[in-house]
């Protein structure tokens, strides 16, 4: 049954993240909802996790393209680019009253430093509650894709959470699986290998249920 999605308070923007295994397609369907709100004459920032900031791409870079980083340390490092992240451009846009939609969130962290690297989902967890000063999604979009799919839509560029094995991301994906059953109201899943247009209108109509959103026309692509 489809849950109505919760709405930001009044005041604020609507804040919305897509999460999902490397190779999902986030970024098309970031680009088409950005087209939509914007559109519909709704100020949007949109933004990247690791990223978004000066600080988070320089963790980004030593997180992906650096050297060896011990699985606390990449957990401390993740969650250190999301509360530069949240303070400098993500709390203070939903305050002016703008719309944030993100590429990754904190779902991202719990799902492969928690249940990927096994370091323990509800502490990675704890962690990050603490490190976004408990702002969280008003919806996650979880575009969902077998490993497989995404290996092979990645091709063969590579950071180092890509080259893992199907198996940690195959735990990755089960874990955005749990977390998305465990509140289906804060979150809509779509089956990633489908068509992006498809995608796009499931992700629009789900944004109905927010009642100012409720006239959200669908970008042409
Ligand atoms: P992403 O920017 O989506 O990769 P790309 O631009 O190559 O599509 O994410 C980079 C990688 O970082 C991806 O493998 C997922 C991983 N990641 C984490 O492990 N934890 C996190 O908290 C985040 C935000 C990303």
């Amino acid at each position: 049954m489809t849950q109505p999605p919760s709405s930001p308070p009044p005041e604020r923007g609507l804040f919305v993240a897509f999460e999902g295994g490397d190779g999902a397609g986030k970024s098309t369907q970031v680009r088409l909802l950005v087209t939509a709100l914007t559109a519909a004459g709704r100020s949007v920032v949109v933004t990247r996790q690791p990223g978004g900031t000066e600080l988070g791409s320089q963790i980004r870079d030593l997180l992906l393209h650096g050297g060896e980083v011990s699985p606390r340390a990449e957990a401390l490092l993740f969650a250190a680019d999301k509360a530069q992240h949240v303070d400098h451009l993500i709390r203070p846009a939903l305050d002016r009253g703008e719309d944030v939609v993100t590429d990754r969130y904190t779902d991202s962290s719990i799902a492969y430093q928690g249940a990927g690297r096994d370091l323990g989902p509800d502490e990675i967890h704890r962690l990050l509650d603490w490190a976004v000063g408990g702002l969280f999604p008003d919806l996650t979009i979880v575009l969902d894709v077998p490993a497989e799919v995404g290996r092979q839509r990645r091709g063969s560029v590579h950071d180092r959470l890509e080259r893992e094995h199907d198996e940690f991301h195959d735990r990755v994906r089960r874990h955005f699986l749990d977390l998305a059953a465990a509140a289906p109201a804060r979150y809509l899943v779509v089956d990633g290998t489908q068509p992006p247009a498809r995608l796009h209108t499931e992700i629009v109509t789900r944004l109905h249920g927010i009642p100012a959103l409720a006239g959200l026309r669908e970008a042409s692509g």
